[in-house]
């Protein structure tokens, strides 16, 4: 046994020093500094000499490394494998981070149940076995394939899994994993830098996928310091409102695909269901048309979405108008209305504007900016537009209607969903005779104007 040493490490981004200090020189924190007990071991948990593969590191030329690019596992999750860029890849380590009851242990459980095809052990540091049983019956898949462990030992977790040699790895949480190697309690920043270190070292030796559930903390951020981050292959959140129907899987970090793509889920009763068509959710089911309700054809990733944009102008009771938005950047509402004033002479200083995105999502495309503007203005006049009519362009400085990138995606998409007529700049040069949707190509703010309104 090494001697007793101890280190003080930030539990903000895991710097070490060597002595205690009110402010982390790293990262700026105040107390973020605690003492813990660390023994120094030579010892591996995971040694590779008893890995299957034993594989001896040396240096390969780039055309002898054999690519296991096509060997992705396919989690028989569409949602989950889109985020995953294609499926789960070989030897992989993913973090699965999102706030408390959003359902993480539900989604992971559910892809361990839906996975038959591969050998999965799912450990859990958190629910007892009687728990996840309960929640496996709630999901009603069954698969005889996923072995349970309630465990939070590392050594114990491994010398499980030589046991079994499974295809899959779950951990369910981080945080509760304990190894021997160090004394500080389970949840600290070494233990879950000695845990992650351990499955990491895991994963690229024996070419398991090993995905970690992690608890998020108040602000938002991965529990545990920031360097867990650095150490995985892929982030993965999930996120939404609780009090929302839906949940959002969004890839924060990803080694083997594009972190532009999003998964959406609901949660009902029996699980977490796909949702394949996330328009049919973003977009208010209403039977009277309403001024200020505009439909924007937005891109998320790869996969065209309808949403809805819906803005309230009214006089300012007080001096100062007050302009306020859920979902939308405010600085771009502000220049849009800048825009709306200066360069088309509608007179919105003195007004009050308030608007959101419905569904709750967070867009940053600036093709939605000309559903925005149709928006005001239909409220400014207190015109409804036809829930048939949606927009995608983008608004400029000099108030011209400029075109975005994969135009024909949107309108293709439009087109499925029934809308009759979708607005785009002049400028986005496609051939719009092969559509049965109508596209109607504006330039300026007033020829849409006077499309819409007359
Ligand atoms: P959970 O997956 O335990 O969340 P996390 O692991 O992220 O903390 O559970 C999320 C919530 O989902 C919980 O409050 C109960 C609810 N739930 C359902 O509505 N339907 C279901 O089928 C299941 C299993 C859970
Ligand atoms: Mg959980």
């Amino acid at each position: 046994m090494a001697k007793t040493k101890t280190t003080f490490f930030c539990q903000n981004c895991g710097a070490q020093h060597s002595k205690w200090m009110g402010k982390c020189p790293q990262c700026n924190k105040w107390n973020t500094i605690v003492e813990e007990v660390v023994h120094k071991e030579v010892v591996q948990t995971w040694d590779s000499s008893q890995s299957s593969s034993g594989k001896k590191s040396k240096p390969f030329r780039v055309s002898e490394i054999v690519s296991n690019q096509e060997k992705r596992f396919n989690t028989r999750n569409e949602e989950l494998d889109r985020v995953l860029g294609g499926g789960i890849v070989p030897g992989s380590l993913i973090l699965l981070g999102g706030e408390p009851g959003i359902g993480k242990s539900t989604l992971m459980l559910q892809l361990a149940l839906s996975v038959s095809h591969l050998k999965t052990l799912y450990v859990s540091g958190e629910e007892s076995l009687n728990q996840i049983k309960m929640r496996a019956e709630r999901i009603d898949i069954s698969n005889e394939n996923l072995f349970i462990l309630a465990e939070t030992k590392t050594q114990s977790i491994f010398n499980q899994i030589k046991a079994l040699t499974p295809e899959l790895l779950i951990i369910d949480s981080i945080q509760t994993l304990q190894t021997e190697m160090i004394e500080s309690s389970p949840g600290s920043v070494s233990q879950i830098r000695e845990c992650t270190a351990e499955l990491l070292r895991y994963a690229k030796e024996s070419s398991t996928p090993v995905i970690l559930i992690g608890h998020i903390t108040k602000d938002g951020n991965l529990a545990g310091p920031k360097i867990l981050e650095h150490m995985v292959d892929v982030v993965l959140q999930f996120e939404g409102d609780r009090n929302h129907l839906f949940r959002i899987l969004r890839a924060h970090k990803n080694r083997f695909g594009s972190t532009q793509e999003l998964g959406i889920y609901e949660m009902h009763g029996s699980g977490l269901r796909e949702v394949k068509n996330p328009s049919e959710i973003l977009i208010s089911q209403r039977d009277d048309e309403l001024s200020g309700n505009a439909i924007a054809a937005t891109m998320e990733g790869a996969r065209p979405m309808m949403i809805e944009i819906q803005a309230l102008v009214s006089s300012a009771v007080y001096g100062t108008p007050q302009r306020s938005t859920t979902g939308y950047d405010i600085k771009r509402l502000n220049m849009l209305l800048a825009v709306l004033e200066k360069r088309a002479g509608f007179r919105l200083a003195a007004k009050d504007v308030f608007l959101n995105v419905t569904g709750g999502i967070k867009v940053d495309d600036p093709a939605i900016d000309l559903a925005v503007v149709a928006s005001i203005l239909s409220s400014n006049e207190d015109i409804s537009i036809s829930s048939k009519v949606c927009f995608a362009a983008e608004v400029g400085l000099a108030g011209e209607i400029r075109p975005i990138n994969r135009v024909e995606q949107r309108i293709t998409e439009a087109e499925k969903l029934g809308f009759q007529v979708i607005f785009i700049s002049k400028y986005n040069k496609i051939n719009i005779e092969k559509y049965k949707i109508k596209v109607v190509l504006v330039s300026k703010m007033e020829d849409m104007f006077q499309r819409l309104f007359g």
